[in-house]
């Protein structure tokens, strides 16, 4: 078989790299190494971080312990002979798409949706205003965002946006440090939880309650948090039986109201904290002259174009602390075309289009792929029907000039970048379990960058040592 650059690759040898170790990058290496797939794929991981996991790692709240033991099973991939990790390694920064496709016969970026979205309102830069990206961030001990980034000094706080990540906000805002104690949160984080002086947390959704996308597990949490009143600021008429009943075919939703029907009729028990649920209501300003000292809402309505629009009526609310969560935000990726309106790069069936035109044997998976939303299986059938596209094109793909990808590692590692394979994140790993141990939990996040290189790197060096 011959193409216009010479060789094609045969079903039984092909190097693929995957850029990104979320759900989605894993998924994907999965797919491409499932046994019951004809070819034989070898398959590299690159991701900018020295650890695995993306958001499961950097998003999935702490008190979720089983949701992010889904960790165990992402973990069988990398444990696949033909499966690499490669941390450390940035597309764009540390290394270009033409190089990648100089040694891989196809590209899979799947590098999520890192960024976050913006209120524009006045006063949505002032101190004491972030974005959940930053808070989560914080709170999970991402080595981006300093330990240092975020100090809960205010009583109170609104939280924008009505999706489970608000929701997690809204909880890690209202959460005892006690309640923290056995996660693997970073230490910080618990003598900043120790001093939170937090009463007061407003969600406010700028649409009603039939449109919110809280999940109805995620509801009942908050809703059992000891200390904390769940109020709905003012009666919603949705709420009634009849609302309900239009949404009778969507399960999901049906069941997110009946627990906020539940909220609306409880007695408050007048605990210290309170958590409102203010429907209807967007920002228009952030007050303040050099920090959040309020935050002015307006009652919507909906117009006959189903379209949020202001009815003029007004409300200041007391906060001192300003959080939008408003959904993610795609960044673009050096050497590929981005849809800067939609934050995602285009794609047909997975492959990237540019102009319109598949650029050959580059392809995309998960949150950069359709955007921002969806939980961690989403990804898991967005990353095989990727795969699918990929194994059509293979045979008429040109084969990558250069075979040897040990070959790129060193000329990344005489650059200067500290590469942290598998061995070296497994080092991390221990790290975090040992640091555990020292206070009694499973594990404590390391989530500074020098210290992780440290430990992820210095397995390498002690094989170097070693002369292994
Ligand atoms: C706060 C939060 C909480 C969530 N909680 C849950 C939950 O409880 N349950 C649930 O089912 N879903 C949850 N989700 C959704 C779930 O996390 C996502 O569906 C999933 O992580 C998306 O997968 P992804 O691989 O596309 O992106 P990500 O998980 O973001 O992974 C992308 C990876 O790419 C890497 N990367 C980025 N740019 C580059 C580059 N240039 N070069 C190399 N590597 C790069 C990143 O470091 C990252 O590791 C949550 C989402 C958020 C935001
Ligand atoms: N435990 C879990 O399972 C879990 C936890 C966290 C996240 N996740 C998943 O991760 C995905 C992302 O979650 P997310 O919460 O970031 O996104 P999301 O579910 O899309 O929610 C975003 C919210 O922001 C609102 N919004 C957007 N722009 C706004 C603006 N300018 N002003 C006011 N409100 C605005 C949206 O309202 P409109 O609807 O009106 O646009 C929506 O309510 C979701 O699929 C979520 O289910 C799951």
């Amino acid at each position: 078989m011959s193409s216009d650059d010479g060789l094609v690759i045969q079903a039984g040898d092909a190097r693929v790299a995957v850029i990104g170790s979320g759900p989605a990058g894993i998924y994907t290496a999965q797919a491409l190494t499932d046994p019951a797939t004809p070819a034989n794929v070898q398959v590299d991981v690159y991701d900018r971080l020295p650890v695995p996991y993306g958001l499961v790692r950097y998003g999935v709240a702490p008190d979720h312990p089983k949701i992010k033991s889904i960790i165990e099973q992402l973990r069988k991939v990398f444990e696949r002979p033909s499966v690499r990790f490669l941390g450390n390694i940035q597309l764009g920064r540390d290394v270009t798409l033409a190089e990648l496709r100089t040694y891989y016969d196809a590209i899979v970026v799947a590098c999520g949706a890192g960024a976050d979205q913006r209120l524009s309102v006045p006063g949505e830069d002032l101190p004491g205003s972030i974005s959940a990206t930053e808070f989560v961030s914080w709170y999970s001990g991402h080595p981006d965002t300093a330990a240092t980034a975020i100090r809960l000094t205010a009583p109170s706080a609104a939280v924008i946006g009505a999706g489970n990540v608000a929701l997690d906000v809204a909880r890690m805002l209202l959460t005892s440090a006690e309640r923290l104690r056995t996660t693997d949160v970073p230490d910080y984080v618990l003598d900043e939880l120790a001093g939170n002086p937090i009463r007061d947390v407003y969600i406010l959704a700028r649409r009603g309650v039939t449109h919110a996308k809280f999940t109805s597990k995620e509801l009942h949490e908050i809703g059992e948090l000891p200390d904390v009143d769940v109020l709905l600021s003012s009666p919603e008429p949705q709420l009634d039986e009849q609302a309900s009943h239009e949404f009778i075919g969507d399960p999901v939703r049906h069941h997110a109201i009946d627990v906020l029907r539940s909220f609306a009729q409880r007695k408050p028990r007048g605990t210290d904290k309170r958590l409102h649920l203010k429907f209807m209501t967007r920002p228009v300003a952030v007050i303040g002259t050099d920090r959040v000292q309020g935050l002015e809402v307006e009652r919507t309505a909906i117009d006959s174009a189903g379209r949020v629009t202001g009815t003029g009526q007004i409300e200041r609310l007391p906060v001192q602390l300003v959080v939008r969560s408003i959904g993610y935000r795609g960044l673009p990726t050096e050497g590929l075309p981005f849809d800067a309106a939609a934050g995602v790069i285009p794609h047909r069936h997975g492959a990237v289009l540019l102009a319109g035109r598949p650029v050959p044997g580059v392809y995309v998976a998960g949150w950069i792929k359709h955007g921002p939303n969806g939980l961690i299986g989403t990804n898991r059938k967005d990353a095989s029907d990727t795969v699918a596209t990929v194994f059509a094109d293979l045979p008429g793909l040109p084969e990558a000039p250069r075979r040897d990808t040990d070959e790129l590692l060193a000329v990344l590692r005489a650059r200067g970048v500290d590469v942290v394979d598998w061995a070296g994140w497994q080092q991390i790993d221990r790290a975090e379990i040992v640091k555990g141990q020292v206070s009694g939990r499973g594990r404590v996040k390391l989530h500074d960058w020098t210290e992780l290189l440290r430990v992820g790197a210095s397995l390498r060096e002690d094989a170097v040592n070693d002369g292994s």
